[in-house]
């Protein structure tokens, strides 16, 4: 009989510091997530320098914890999975470092993980992947829809020309004077306003499937600048579920369309924005009555943490993708070269 292989994984590309164990490619163990939060909140964003150090004061007490947690030690390891992109450089050292001593010290492999193929991966300790399928990559740095015909093997569609959807958010939450980060607060007050402005969608080329939120993000700022040079109050619950509007609809749009189109058997959400309310409840009408499954991760799959790591990186392993000692941050990972780099 086959043994159990246990995978640990350490993410640090942003403002988490998390680390988990998940066995057999698809079970979690433990998932510790020390969220950095409210460090950056008087900033109104993330400052990379104190991320930084943050990670190092956060990293081995959230690796106690996680093998406290499972009650297992580094030796019951089969291997060490790492985020080594894309994300911030000095945030991203920390945990590739702490993967690296790890690795050499107990002489584990050691397999570099990009934080995109995690965000999709975290569907897989929910339910089993059927082929072709399609995800939806919305996060603070990312907007892509990604196909994939087998595992670890990642083709991009369409992707943003600008600003990322996350980015779209915290930026319109920075405006409405909301708390870092935004897109919660923006999704909160979204459920209880009222579309009542007409905010641009960017469709752009016929059958095109990339995003562009930068003219959405500027009609925004423009309007409420203009409201407050008039002294004209608009409800914030009313941007907001209008801004939110335009958001869902491009999104949703498209991701059906594009599923429609490639005959896939599942349409994955991924990222950080795959928590809101409202792209969770469109993509859900959209789907409905079509035969592709819609996959939605529970929103503590859908942030930053390491589970979506040690996902993508046993799969990584038992295609016998191996990083050596000169592993190193990369800040600009591709995703299509990282799947291809594997075979
Ligand atoms: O995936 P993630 O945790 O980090 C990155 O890899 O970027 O995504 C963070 C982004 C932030 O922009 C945050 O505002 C957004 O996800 N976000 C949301 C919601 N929850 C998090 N955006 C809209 N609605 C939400 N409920
Ligand atoms: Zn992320």
């Amino acid at each position: 009989m086959k043994e159990d292989q246990y995978i640990l994984a350490i993410e640090t590309s942003c403002d988490e510091t998390a680390v988990a164990i998940v066995k057999n490619e698809t079970e979690l163990i433990t998932n510790i997530v020390a969220s950095q939060i409210e460090s950056h909140k008087r900033f109104g964003g993330v400052v990379p320098e104190i991320a930084s150090r943050h990670h190092i004061e956060q990293m081995t007490i959230t690796l106690e914890e996680a093998l406290d947690d499972a009650g297992m030690t580094l030796d019951d390891m089969d291997a060490i999975a790492v985020t080594e992109g894309p994300g911030l450089v000095g945030a991203l050292l920390v945990g590739v470092n702490a993967a690296k001593s790890i690795a050499f010290a107990k002489q584990k492999p050691l397999v570099g993980v990009h934080h995109i193929a995690g965000h999709i991966y975290a569907n897989r300790l929910e339910k089993e992947f059927e082929f072709p399928l399609l995800s939806l990559v919305v996060s603070g740095g990312h907007t892509e829809l990604v196909l994939m015909r087998e595992h670890g093997s990642f083709e991009i569609i369409g992707e943003t020309r600008d600003d990322a959807a996350g980015e779209a958010y915290d930026k319109v939450a920075r405006t409405l004077k909301l708390p870092y980060p935004g897109g919660p607060q923006i999704d909160r007050l979204a459920q209880e306003g009222e579309e009542t402005i007409d905010f641009p969608r960017a469709w752009l080329e016929d059958g095109s499937y990339d995003f562009s939120f930068s003219g959405l993000k500027s009609a925004v700022i423009n309007r409420l600048h203009k409201a407050n040079q008039r002294d004209e109050y608009l409800k914030p619950e009313d941007v907001a579920a209008s801004f939110q509007a335009s958001v869902v609809d491009v999104l949703s749009t498209k991701a059906f369309r594009a599923a429609e189109e490639y005959g896939v058997k599942q349409m994955i959400v991924a990222g950080g924005v795959a928590a809101n309310k409202g792209l969770r409840a469109a993509l859900q009408k959209k789907f409905k009555d079509s035969k592709t499954e819609l996959l939605i991760p529970p929103l503590h799959l859908c942030t930053d943490n390491a589970a979506m790591i040690a996902a993508a990186g046993a799969v990584a392993y038992n295609q016998g993708h191996r990083a050596g000692w000169d592993l190193n941050a990369n800040p600009g990972l591709d995703l299509e070269l990282f799947g291809a780099r594997k075979k």
